[in-house]
């Protein structure tokens, strides 16, 4: 079912003290939405002795199972310490790691074996939007991973425009809803038009309520406006 999400991206933001007082503000906030936590993942563990509201994301997770692959972390290592959502194809990791579709599908198949969520991210780079290509080549990149996933599952989807990433350049919500509503219709061709579909680049709550109330637009991914409580929590208030 479609759903209202708000999720903060972290990054490899925050030292340990300041993340427990983030998580601590975060969670005495009220929201009318599913609120979700990306940490690093060092502190996951920590938040998830809490009692807290919110639910937590990893930001990555090994495409294998496990093995010898030193300082890396699994899927089934995180579903067994209770972490409930996996976000995979941040364009980060897609352009300093190298992440390739093909590694992508296979992160979301060790999530879904650990019945765990996986937050898919796709989007374009600025070149692509200016050839006139990107509604294709965004539809392309979620195509790869529902036609080669072993169980095509639950996820939620996160259309992160590249050039809209930390720039302080958001898409206007025409840009998003075109483009939320051309993934929708990819989804409906799988029958998974009830896929919440989150916009990412840029959000803050100055624009959240914009966004939000685009037709295909089901939230938000946030990064640098989810490090202060106060501005997170806005924009988890603004459906
Ligand atoms: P900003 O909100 O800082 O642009 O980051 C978006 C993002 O990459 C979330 O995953």
């Amino acid at each position: 079912m479609r759903k209202n999400i708000v999720a903060g991206n972290w990054k490899m933001n925050v030292t340990a003290s300041d993340a427990k007082h983030l998580m601590d503000e975060i969670n005495q906030g009220t929201y009318n939405c599913d609120l979700i936590v990306a940490c690093p993942t060092l502190y996951l563990q920590m938040a998830t002795t809490k009692d807290y509201q919110f639910s937590l994301a990893a930001q990555n997770c090994h495409h294998e199972t496990s093995g010898a692959y030193t300082g890396e972390v699994s899927a089934q290592m995180l579903a067994s310490a209770d972490i409930k959502y996996g976000i995979i194809g941040h364009s980060e990791r897609r352009e300093y790691q190298n992440e390739t579709d093909e590694l992508i599908t296979k992160k979301f198949n060790r999530l879904v074996e650990n019945n765990m969520t996986p937050i898919l991210c796709v989007g374009e780079s600025l070149d692509i939007r200016q050839s006139g290509k990107h509604l294709g080549f965004v539809a392309n990149q979620l195509k790869h991973v529902l036609d080669n996933c072993a169980i095509r599952a639950d996820f939620i989807l996160a259309y992160e425009p590249v050039w809209a990433i930390g720039t302080g350049e958001t898409a206007s919500p025409e840009q998003a809803q075109e483009m939320h509503q051309h993934l929708r219709s990819v989804l409906t061709s799988y029958q998974k038009e009830d896929t919440s579909i989150l916009y990412g680049g840029s959000c803050k709550p100055g624009n959240a309520k914009e966004l939000f109330a685009q037709t295909d637009i089901d939230g938000g991914l946030i990064g640098g406006a989810s490090l202060k409580a106060e501005s997170f929590l806005a924009i988890a208030n603004s459906f």
